[in-house]
């Protein structure tokens, strides 16, 4: 199947769903990826900053953690700019460890200008950049006995519902050996103010980024959304941890998409879900870790406690 091909079905199961829903792994074509690096910007999206933190002053920590006895690979899920990585890679690269970093990315465009921006912070850095689905990368990174660190930042978990952590975690654990290590971004309980903030910004960048899933089947897919006939809606409940973000359908309206060849029809004030952003507690990381039959090594937190990069084996 192509990628179109495979866009189109999701899409088209996604919007013939009694609640309907586009997958947030379409959030992030060229576009998306940029809109997103702006929602980083933003003064209320506090995970970058807090994580920024982390990687800076706890590099030293973190790698006084992991024991390799030769030479071992970096590899990141969702790569994205990589510019908080890059503060752990200094570490690496100043005290001149042999090592190779490996990014993989959905968007080439993201990871070609990673490439020539860690090339031009780290000179001396061994990179070997791939471009697609991770998950159909495991595979051949399943198949390598180099040691490794898996990292998958940026409180990326927090966007699978439970039952698919426990897939996604298998599926790390199918490429691990004993001795690799995983580090994961977890987003933390806080002010839950602080939280709705962050998902639902005054200068709609946030819904930018969410209407572009619409711009988006319309490019790739021969849809013809009107975009200005939809709105942005977020929702933290800080019961359970979770935000959930939808699109809102202003008027009854009827979508046509050429490559399903189908037509949906959205009712007034009918929602389209986008995604779940789930925030943690400690207490369910050490739960979800032990779960899926990893040891927390240690909680690497912020100085504000906002978030936490979380250090595992097997
Ligand atoms: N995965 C990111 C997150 O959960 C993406 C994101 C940021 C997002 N803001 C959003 C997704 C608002 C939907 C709505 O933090």
């Amino acid at each position: 199947m192509t990628d179109t091909q495979t866009f189109a079905r999701d899409i088209h199961k996604g919007l013939s769903a009694p609640l309907k829903h586009i997958s947030s792994k379409y959030f992030y074509d060229d576009i998306g990826s940029g809109i997103f690096q702006d929602i980083m910007k933003m003064p209320e999206y506090y995970p970058t900053p807090c994580e920024f933190e982390i990687l800076s002053l706890q590099g030293d920590n973190i790698i006084g953690k992991l024991n390799f006895d030769r030479p071992f690979q970096i590899v990141e899920f969702g790569a994205g700019d990589g510019i908080k990585t890059r503060q752990l890679l200094k570490k690496l690269v100043e005290r001149q460890v042999d090592f190779t970093y490996v990014p993989i990315d959905i968007s080439s465009k993201a990871i070609e200008e990673l490439e020539s921006n860690m090339l031009r912070h780290l000179p001396g850095l061994h990179i070997k950049p791939m471009i697609g689905n991770y998950f159909l990368m495991m595979e051949e990174l399943a198949a390598s006995k180099v040691p490794s660190l898996l990292l998958f930042l940026g409180g990326n978990i927090g966007n699978y519902e439970q039952h698919e952590v426990a897939h996604l975690l298998a599926d790390f654990r199918k490429c691990m050996n004993p001795g690799d290590y995983l580090l994961t971004g977890f987003d933390l309980q806080k002010n839950p103010a602080t939280i709705r903030c962050a998902y639902d910004d005054p200068r709609g960048i946030t819904k930018a980024f969410n209407i572009n899933l619409l711009h988006r089947i319309n490019r790739e897919l021969g849809g013809n959304f009107k975009t200005n006939q939809f709105d942005f809606y977020s929702h933290y409940n800080p019961v359970n941890g979770e935000v959930r973000s939808y699109l809102v359908s202003l008027v009854p309206q009827k979508v046509h998409v050429q490559h399903t060849d189908k037509c949906y029809d959205f009712d007034r004030h009918e929602l389209i879900w986008t995604e779940l952003s789930k925030k943690y507690t400690l207490a369910e990381i050490e739960d979800v870790a032990t779960a899926n039959g990893f040891n927390v090594v240690e909680h690497f937190m912020d100085c504000k406690n906002y978030f936490t990069d979380s250090l595992w084996t097997l």
